[in-house]
This record gives C-alpha cells, sequence and structure tokens, in this order.
C-alpha cells in the first residue's frame, strides 16, 4: 500500500462528523484505500435513516481526497462501487502524480485548523460577498449547492430550528444517544440572533445515499474553504433530521432542492 493513501486515511480522521461519531472504518484492497461506514456508530434514533453517518463519512471521504491532492497526486474515487455493499461508500486509488496548486495546499493546510466553532459572531463583522461566492463555488466544485439565506427566511429557520429541538428535547431515546456520544443535552439553536452570522444551506438535487455522501464532501469543502478565510463555523443539523423543519428549510430554496445541513458561519473571534 503506498503510504500517500496510508497518509491520507490518517488525515481524514481530522474530519467533522455528528456527534464526533466518526462512523468510518478505512480498510486497504490491493493498492486501493476503501471507505466503508461503521453501521456500529450510526445514531438509529437521531439517524434512523444513515443520513448524517453518510454525509459524516462524506466529509472523511473528501479530507483524504484533499490529503492525496497535496501530496501530488490525482486521487482516482469510485463513490458506491459496489450495489451489493452499500456500506462500501467508496474506493480510492492513485491517479497520475501531479503538482498540488496553491489553493489546493492552503485548504490542506486547514484540515488541523477547522473546528466546530459555536460562539456568537460580533453583529460589526459581516462575511463579505467574495467570500460567500468563495463558498458557493467550493460547493458546486463537489456538484452541490450553497444557499445564503436571506435575513428575512432566518426568522423561518429559528422557528424550524426551535420546533425541532424541542421535539427531540422530549425524546427519551434521542436524549441517550447525545447522552451516550455527546454526554450532555444539545444546546438550544440560533441563540445568537442580530449577530453577524450568515446561515448556510448544503442542499443537493436529489436525496438518497450518493446525495447525502455528496453532501458530506461538499459540506468539508465548504467548512475549509471558510476556515481559510478565517471564518467560524459550526452546522445544525436538527433542522434536517426533523422532517418538518426540513421541509419547512426546504420551502425557503429557490430553485428548490433537497436541504442536507445548515451551516452558521461568522467572522471568526480570534482565539
Ligand atoms: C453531519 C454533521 C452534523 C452536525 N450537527 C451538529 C449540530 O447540530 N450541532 C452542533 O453543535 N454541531 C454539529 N456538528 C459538529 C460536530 O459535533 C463536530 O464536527 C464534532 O463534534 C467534531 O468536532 P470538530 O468539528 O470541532 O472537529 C455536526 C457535524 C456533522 C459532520
Amino acid at each position: 500500500m503506498h503510504t500517500a493513501l496510508l497518509d491520507a486515511a490518517r488525515d481524514a480522521r481530522l474530519a467533522p462528523s455528528i456527534l464526533n461519531t466518526k462512523p468510518w472504518r478505512w480498510e486497504t484492497v490491493g493498492a486501493a484505500l476503501e471507505l466503508h461506514a461503521d453501521p456500529a456508530r450510526r445514531l438509529p434514533h437521531l439517524d434512523p435513516h444513515g443520513q448524517l453517518m453518510t454525509l459524516s463519512c462524506g466529509a472523511a471521504l473528501h479530507h483524504a481526497r484533499l490529503a492525496l491532492a497535496a501530496a501530488g497526486y490525482e486521487p482516482v474515487v469510485e463513490r458506491r462501487p459496489d450495489a451489493d455493499h452499500p456500506t462500501l461508500l467508496a474506493r480510492i486509488g492513485l491517479g497520475e502524480e501531479r503538482p498540488a496548486g496553491r489553493e489546493c495546499l492552503e485548504t490542506y493546510r486547514c484540515l488541523p485548523l477547522r473546528r466546530t466553532d459555536r460562539r456568537p459572531f460580533p453583529p460589526s463583522a459581516r462575511v463579505p460577498d467574495a467570500t460567500l461566492t468563495r463558498l458557493r463555488a467550493a460547493a458546486q466544485a463537489e456538484r452541490a449547492h450553497l444557499y445564503v439565506l436571506a435575513r428575512e427566511d432566518v426568522a423561518y429557520l429559528r422557528y424550524a430550528a426551535q420546533g425541532a429541538h424541542t421535539l427531540g428535547a422530549h425524546d427519551a431515546e434521542i436524549a441517550a444517544e447525545l447522552e451516550r456520544w455527546a454526554g450532555a443535552a444539545r444546546p438550544a439553536p440560533l441563540r445568537d440572533a442580530g449577530s453577524g452570522a450568515e446561515y448556510l444551506v448544503v442542499a443537493t438535487d436529489a436525496d438518497g445515499p450518493d446525495d447525502w455522501l455528496r453532501a458530506g464532501e461538499a459540506t468539508s469543502a465548504v467548512w475549509l474553504t471558510a476556515t481559510a478565510c478565517r471564518l467560524g463555523a459550526s452546522p445544525l443539523s436538527e433542522v434536517v433530521e426533523v422532517p418538518g423543519a426540513r421541509a419547512l428549510i426546504r420551502s425557503l430554496l429557490h430553485p428548490p432542492r433537497e436541504p442536507q445541513l445548515v451551516l452558521r458561519v461568522g467572522m471568526a473571534a480570534p482565539n
């Protein structure tokens, strides 16, 4: 096995995941690296269909692809290559040697710097339009879409998030999963009304396992680009876990697409 592939699997450990479950497993098969979802680390109540598990695996896949590209190799990826093995999400091989570009190296350097930043963002500092354009391009390069919610629509997002949060907080089985994986209940969402936060929706054309994997790759690409632009970011997944809340978010997207994850971004306070 080529060391670049092993290094890529190691770098992928830095990827974000739902409740930090890291629900993936790497296997080496011949000259290739295989990414498997690990159903033992799925959250059966919070994530009954494995959408957030697959999305988290997609983030790990993007991290591994980026690591290979930064090491000077073209990643050759087959996504969900075997219909008989749905937990096999990707097979990665090494393509041609190719020097990494400046942007690739800049994004790669953000792998250990990226983290979930749940702090409020200062109202005085708004995210520049040029940065939002760069984030949209990062999602598009992963064949996904990124919507920036209009100010007036954030009230609907807050309504959806609060409803979803209340439902989850009253569900004993979800509470048990949160206790097991996070050791605590989730904080109430969207506490930073009136702040400089922007709310982004990662969306796809359809809503199946291929789309969830792609949404994870796009989330990783957008989040690392945000880190490179010195933005803080934190996801909000309660609004996609609860069907009613998700339908409300879907109604905010023009043209309509399938919402997969909401990312809150803002100008990060210095650490
Ligand atoms: C699919 C997905 C959903 C997430 N949902 C939430 C969420 O609803 N609220 C939250 O505060 N963090 C959420 N996170 C962030 C994770 O908790 C975080 O990535 C994980 O704990 C690892 O921490 P790090 O991002 O700082 O490396 C989510 C992450 C992923 C990938």
